[in-house]
C-alpha cells in the first residue's frame, strides 16, 4: 500500500539495469566475502561519492562497484533482492538490462551472469514475470559486441532482447548496425539508449540503423519536430527515467523535466528507474517525483503506468491481464 492507502498502480519496469540495483551495503558485504579492496572506508563514504555531474561520472563509480559481483550466486542474490521489491511497488513485469561485457572483462563467465539472473527470475516467477535484455557497451568496439552476442547464443532462450548503453556521446547507434541486424535475425527484440545526453539525431539513427522497437530515455527527441511526429505516428515507446535525468544533470531539475511536454505532444512515454540504487529510488520514487515535482494528476499517472504495460514485449493476452 502507498502512504495514501491505495494500492500502487500495476506497471511494468522496462528500463532498469540490474547492476544499478546494487545497494552500497551489498557492495561492502560482497567485497568482504570476496576479499575485494574498496577505495571507500564505509557505506556512508561510498554513498557520498554518488554526487554525479554527468553520465560518465556515474559510469565510473557504477563499473568500479561491479568488481564485487563474482559468482552465479552473487547475480542471483542481486536480482532476487530487486524482484522481491516489485509486488509492493505494483511492478508486475520487468524487462531488465544487464551488461555482460562489464563482467566478462573481469573474468566472470557469461553463463554465470545469465545463469544467476535466470535463477532469481525463476524463483520469483509466481510474484512477477521478468525477462532479460542483453546490453552492448557502446563505448567498446563493435567487434566486442559481436563476440558478446556469440558468447550469449547458448542462452538465447532466456533473453528477450538486446540493448545499447554506457557513454553515449561520440558513440552513435550506427557503430552497432551490423550486430543489431544479427541479433534481430536471432529473434531478439532491439532497444537502445538514445537521446539521453546525446542529440535527437541519435534517436533517429537508432530507429533507422538498429530498427529499435523502444527508445530508452529519448528525452532529447523533443528538440526535433519531425522526429516527434514520427515517434507519435508509430507509437514508439520512450522509457523515461526522471530521477536519473536529474541526478546525471541531463535536465536542470525535476521541475524542468520535458516529460509533460512529451506527454502533451502525444508521445508514448512511460516512467522507469534506470539505476535505482544510485539515483534516489525505485519505480515508486520516480512516480512520486513526477507527481510532486511536475504536478502530474492521477489520470496522467494511470496513463504512464498503462503505457509501461502496453510497451512491454509481453504478448497481447498477458498485456490484457496486467492492465
Ligand atoms: N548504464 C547504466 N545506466 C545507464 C544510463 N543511464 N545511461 C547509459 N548507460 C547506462
Ligand atoms: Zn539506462
Amino acid at each position: 500500500m502507498t502512504t495514501t492507502g491505495t494500492p500502487p498502480l500495476p506497471k511494468a519496469e522496462l528500463h532498469l539495469h540490474i547492476e544499478g540495483t546494487l545497494e552500497p551495503e551489498t557492495v561492502f558485504e560482497l567485497a568482504r566475502r570476496h576479499d575485494v579492496a574498496l577505495p571507500y572506508a564505509s557505506v556512508e563514504e561510498l554513498r557520498a561519492a554518488y554526487d554525479f555531474t554527468d553520465l560518465q561520472s556515474f559510469l565510473d563509480v557504477y563499473y568500479a562497484n561491479m568488481a564485487v559481483l563474482r559468482t552465479r550466486d552473487d547475480f542471483a542474490a542481486l536480482a532476487s533482492a530487486y524482484l522481491r521489491t516489485c509486488p509492493e511497488q505494483g511492478v508486475r513485469h520487468v524487462e531488465m538490462f544487464f551488461d555482460p561485457q562489464a563482467h566478462t572483462a573481469r573474468g566472470v563467465a557469461i553463463g554465470d551472469v545469465i545463469g544467476g539472473l535466470t535463477d532469481a527470475i525463476e524463483h520469483h516467477a509466481d510474484d512477477v514475470s521478468a525477462g532479460l535484455i542483453l546490453c552492448f557497451l557502446r563505448d567498446r568496439s563493435a567487434a566486442e559486441a559481436e563476440e558478446t552476442l556469440r558468447a550469449a547464443e547458448p542462452y538465447l532462450d532466456r533473453i528477450v532482447g538486446v540493448g545499447l548503453d554506457s557513454a553515449e556521446v561520440g558513440h552513435p547507434p550506427s557503430k552497432f548496425t551490423s550486430v543489431f541486424e544479427r541479433a534481430r535475425g536471432l529473434g531478439l527484440k532491439p532497444v537502445a539508449h538514445a537521446g539521453e545526453e546525446g542529440p535527437a539525431g541519435y534517436v533517429t539513427e537508432a530507429l533507422d540503423e538498429l530498427g529499435v522497437l523502444r527508445v530508452d530515455h529519448g528525452i532529447r527527441a523533443i528538440e526535433d519536430d519531425a522526429l516527434v511526429a514520427r515517434l507519435v505516428r508509430d507509437r514508439t515507446p520512450l522509457t523515461v527515467c526522471p530521477l536519473s535525468n536529474v541526478r546525471l544533470a541531463c535536465v536542470p531539475g525535476i521541475g524542468l523535466h520535458p516529460l509533460p511536454e512529451m506527454l502533451a505532444a502525444g508521445l508514448n512515454v512511460s516512467v522507469h528507474s534506470d539505476d535505482p540504487a544510485y539515483f534516489g529510488g525505485y519505480a515508486d520514487a520516480n512516480y512520486a517525483a513526477v507527481r510532486e515535482g511536475l504536478g502530474f494528476t492521477d489520470d496522467q499517472l494511470r496513463t504512464l503506468a498503462a503505457n509501461s504495460i502496453t510497451s512491454s514485449f509481453l504478448d497481447d493476452e498477458a498485456v490484457q491481464r496486467l492492465l
